[in-house]
């Protein structure tokens, strides 16, 4: 079955909630009439609650930017998968951001993988080298670790629906953008790590995209990609207008 691509937009920590409902206007402006492409938007926990209802009967889906692994209890701050539910139907997981500034252990994105996947939603399990693992020549070996650590509590089904986003560390936020061909290559090479331990429907069904200074310059490469199956966005995600034009790159092209 063919999928379509998909374009997310990360807005980390930025927007107030009146800023957030502007910002929501006038995506649903612009990106009234897109019909191909899947577009999530990945807001503040804060903001996830009106969005929804922003939201409604349009062609924009929200996505939360974490989770908490457990469900429910004694866990001051963090947010639950059960509640999301309501609201969302992606999750990122394993940020580099998570992993970097807050300590996330393979571990843990694993068991949060699978609660995501628990209660129906689905996971974009994001990995990545750092720029000092690139230069060693690690940058497979890094990522594929990360990858069969995350899906190491999903079942080949499950992993057929999800989200994997390649977001190298090194071009996050720096301008530095990977070559399409590097990226394209990187996610063969998960594919072919999926099937030898999932089978092909789940190495097919997969989706991989593209995080890291993607905007609206060169979203165009991204777009023609026949591996990639979309892209991951942070900073240009915050100015509607370039992510449009991302959106809209994807929408012309053909799968
Ligand atoms: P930038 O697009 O700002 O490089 O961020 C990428 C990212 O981290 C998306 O999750």
């Amino acid at each position: 079955m063919l999928k379509n691509k998909l374009v997310v937009g990360n807005w980390k920590v930025h927007f107030t909630v009146p800023e957030s409902t502007v910002a929501i206007e006038k995506l649903k402006k612009s990106l009234g009439t897109v019909k191909k492409v899947e577009i999530v938007i990945c807001p503040g926990f804060l903001d996830i609650y009106p969005a929804s209802a922003e939201l409604i009967d349009t062609n924009l889906v929200l996505g939360a930017q974490n989770v908490f692994q457990k469900e429910e209890g004694a866990y001051t701050g963090e947010v639950s998968v059960v509640a999301l539910a309501h609201f969302v139907k992606y999750v990122l997981v394993g940020h580099s951001e998570r992993r970097l500034l807050f300590s996330e252990s393979d571990r843990v994105i694993a068991q949060k993988a699978a609660v995501v996947v628990a209660h129906g939603l689905t996971p974009i399990i994001c990995v990545g080298e750092t720029l000092h693992e690139k230069e060693d020549g690690l940058s497979k070996i890094v990522v594929v670790n990360q990858v069969e650590a995350a899906l190491s509590h999903l079942t080949a089904l499950e992993i057929e629906n999800i989200v994997i986003a390649y977001e190298p560390v090194w071009a996050i936020g720096s301008g530095q953008l990977c070559q399409v061909s590097d990226a394209e290559k990187m996610a063969q090479d998960l594919r072919n790590v999926i099937k030898a331990l999932y089978g092909e429907k789940a190495a097919k069904g997969v989706r991989i995209l593209y995080g890291g200074s993607v905007d609206q310059k060169n979203a165009k490469s991204f777009a023609q990609s026949k591996t990639l199956d979309g892209v991951l966005v942070g900073g240009a995600s915050l100015d509607h207008k370039a992510f449009v034009e991302i959106v809209k790159e994807f929408e012309s092209k053909k799968k």
